[in-house]
């Protein structure tokens, strides 16, 4: 059982290198399977997310290894086996990837149901609808947690998203790269993740326009080739480092990132008294004295990501005033909330909307990552508070951070990994 023990109340100083996107290696590692050749995917973070799906595609039949430090090989000529039903493919989200990944290479898929954060129902009905509009038979086995898709032929087709939804417009761009015709994609998302996708695609052979808008316009190819590819940085990583030295105060320079990406959180940085000075590739925050409150509505990109919002709401809760902070993307996000109350945080939940009262000192406490980005909320939380803070669940933390100990004590943090 491994925990982090925290000692808070230190400014954070220096700089802070952001690795490779969880959100996007996610997705272009599944993607490397659809061509029958080798693949080699640069910036790769040392995550535990990026463990379980080398293990699935191994598990496949593919040879996915790291050639070097942040360097992974896919060779997928071996690949012959459509029957994602391991344990590995069960405990993450983004194993829903290798239902269009392999729908694509073999017109059949057999994938166990994802995994991952529970913050609420997390339906794929759109990503389902998708496969069925490009002709595959989809059959649901929810009593086995099973999804199994067979297609003669997929064909390409106009696809109009009910929801901005991350998963199914990734799922739809890889199923329709090789589907005969075109294939658009209405009310696609937009976050970097899916331009990265289609960027590694297309270098692979496809002819995919348009990501980053809301429209997606796919144009099946015959196959698709092996590529080497460089991960765009983290935008999450970088934003739970900004704010954290937001919230301890300090001066950190969180290098490697785009810029661009961190639009909304740096508006809402200087709006809470926060200096932000950006350059091409980092963006180094200043923070000194009370932070302000603030509102704070997520929303897809380019609006505040959802996946900031625990942390934010952990920024806040020493702040200057009441800050409001509305859900809008997941229903039920708000379950860290019991956690930092243990900090003493002064927070009320009224259905998808908090309102942080923001209180002069936080306590350390002993509290459990409940998730991913609830658990970066939690040590943010601990470095801002008097006192000693213990974090269990840590491999919550692992699924997405890298070495996140080891980059927090270099800006000065008091923080270590224990095991019991
Ligand atoms: C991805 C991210 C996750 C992030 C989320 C929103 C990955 C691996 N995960 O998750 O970290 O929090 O985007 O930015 O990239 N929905 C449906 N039906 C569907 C699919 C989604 O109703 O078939 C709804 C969801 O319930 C949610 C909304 O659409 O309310 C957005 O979900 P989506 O963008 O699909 O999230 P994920 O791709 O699962």
């Amino acid at each position: 059982m491994e925990h982090l023990l925290i000692r808070g109340k230190r400014p954070l100083v220096g700089e802070v290198s952001i690795s490779g996107a969880k959100n996007a290696v996610v997705a272009i590692i599944p993607a490397a399977i659809i061509a029958d050749g080798v693949s080699i995917i640069d910036n790769l973070p040392a995550i535990e997310d990026v463990k379980c799906l080398q293990d699935s595609l191994t598990k496949l039949g593919a040879v996915c290894q790291l050639i070097d430090e942040g360097t992974l090989m896919v060779d997928s000529s071996a690949l012959n086996n459509f029957n994602a039903t391991f344990n590995s493919v069960r405990r993450i989200r983004a194993s829903y990837y290798l239902m269009g990944a392999l729908l694509a290479r073999f017109k059949q898929a057999k994938v166990a149901l994802p995994g991952g954060c529970n913050f609420g129902t997390r339906p794929i009905d759109l990503h389902l609808k998708a496969f069925r509009a490009l002709g595959a038979e989809v059959d649901e086995d929810y009593e086995n947690g099973i999804i199994s898709l067979k297609a003669d032929k997929l064909v390409g087709t106009n696809i109009f998203l009910d929801t901005v939804s991350v998963g199914a417009t990734i799922n739809i761009m890889l199923a329709a790269t090789l589907a005969e015709g075109v294939t658009v994609i209405e009310n696609a998302a937009k976050e970097p993740h899916i331009v990265d996708t289609a960027n590694f695609l297309n270098m692979m052979g496809a002819r995919i326009r348009g990501a980053g808008t809301d429209v997606i316009r796919i144009t099946g190819v015959k196959e698709l080739h092996g590529a080497e590819y460089m991960i765009i940085p983290d935008q999450i990583e970088a934003g739970t480092y900004m704010i954290a030295a937001a919230a301890c105060g300090g001066h950190v320079c969180v290098k490697n990132i785009i810029p661009k990406h961190m639009d909304s959180l740096t508006t809402k940085l200087k709006e809470i008294g926060c200096r932000v000075i950006e350059g091409d590739d980092f963006v180094e925050i200043v923070s000194e004295g009370r932070l302000k409150s603030t509102k704070i509505k997520t929303m897809a990109y380019p609006g505040f990501p959802t996946d900031l919002h625990p942390q934010m709401a952990a920024g806040l809760s020493k702040a200057d005033g009441v800050s409001i902070l509305t859900e809008t993307v997941w229903e039920n996000r708000f379950q860290y909330i019991n956690e930092l109350r243990k900090f003493g945080c002064d927070i009320m939940v009224d259905g998808r909307v908090a309102a942080i009262h923001g209180i002069e000192e936080l306590h350390g406490a002993e509290v459990m990552a409940t998730d991913l980005r609830a658990g970066a909320a939690m040590i943010i939380a601990g470095l801002t508070a008097d006192g000693i803070t213990k974090i269990g669940n840590v491999r919550f933390i692992d699924r997405g951070y890298e070495k996140i100990e080891y980059k927090l004590k270099a800006l000065g943090a008091d923080i270590k990994r224990v095991k019991e």
